[in-house]
């Protein structure tokens, strides 16, 4: 597949088959993010791979916590619209079903104070080089960060990275159950001068 094309076909996928992800295309999804662009080369990233029954039973208990804390949040911005917010509380409940989780840490989180954003900056490009490069073999993914917004960082960090950095999202990976809608873009953000 074309690099415009996985990029443009790439959706967020909320529903996934039991079709288990091979360790080849893992590691290769991995080694795209490793490859991303950082500033000054820093590389500020931990992924932990997470697919054992016991290790996603650890992060589903707290998926638990993170629906029930953003559902207020989803009613007041989807009032109107229950339906809505239950699925997207359900998906975030059971991450859709998805047979593997990537944890995103922040490994440098005070680099020499330089600013923090260049350190998500960096983060971004090397989540986004793993979601193309897992839509270039049919694998769907999700970017959350919800259990960042529900203070669940600390309680991830903790169990799986304690000597890592900062939690900072959690992806999902797997077959494409339900295909994703695009949601409309914007296509005036950008100008020539
Ligand atoms: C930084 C970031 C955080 C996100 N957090 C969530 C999330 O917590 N839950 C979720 O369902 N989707 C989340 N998304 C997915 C976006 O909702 C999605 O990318 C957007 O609606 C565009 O849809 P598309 O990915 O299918 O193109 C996140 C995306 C990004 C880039």
């Amino acid at each position: 597949m074309e690099a415009r094309e996985a990029i443009l076909t790439r959706r967020s996928i909320r529903a996934y088959t039991d079709q288990p992800v091979s360790n080849e295309d893992l590691q290769e999804i991995l080694e795209c993010g490793l490859y991303a662009p950082s500033c000054s080369n820093m590389q500020p990233w931990h992924f932990v791979v997470v697919r054992s029954p016991e290790a996603k039973r650890k992060v589903d208990e707290l998926m638990g916590v993170v629906a029930k804390s953003v559902e207020p949040d989803l009613q007041q911005a989807f009032e109107g619209h229950p339906e809505v917010v239950e699925e997207t509380c359900s998906f975030i409940r059971q991450l859709g079903g998805a047979p593997v989780y990537v944890l995103v840490f922040w490994q440098k989180p005070d680099f020499n104070g330089k600013d923090p954003k260049v350190l998500s900056l960096s983060i971004g490009a090397a989540i986004e080089n793993m979601l193309v490069a897992a839509r270039a073999k049919g694998i769907g993914s999700c970017w959350l960060t919800a259990p960042l917004d529900a203070g669940v960082g600390e309680n991830l960090r903790a169990a799986f990275a304690p000597d890592n950095g900062q939690f900072c999202s959690l992806l999902t990976l797997g077959y494409p159950a339900k295909e994703g809608k695009a949601p409309r873009r914007k296509i005036n953000r950008y100008e020539f001068v």
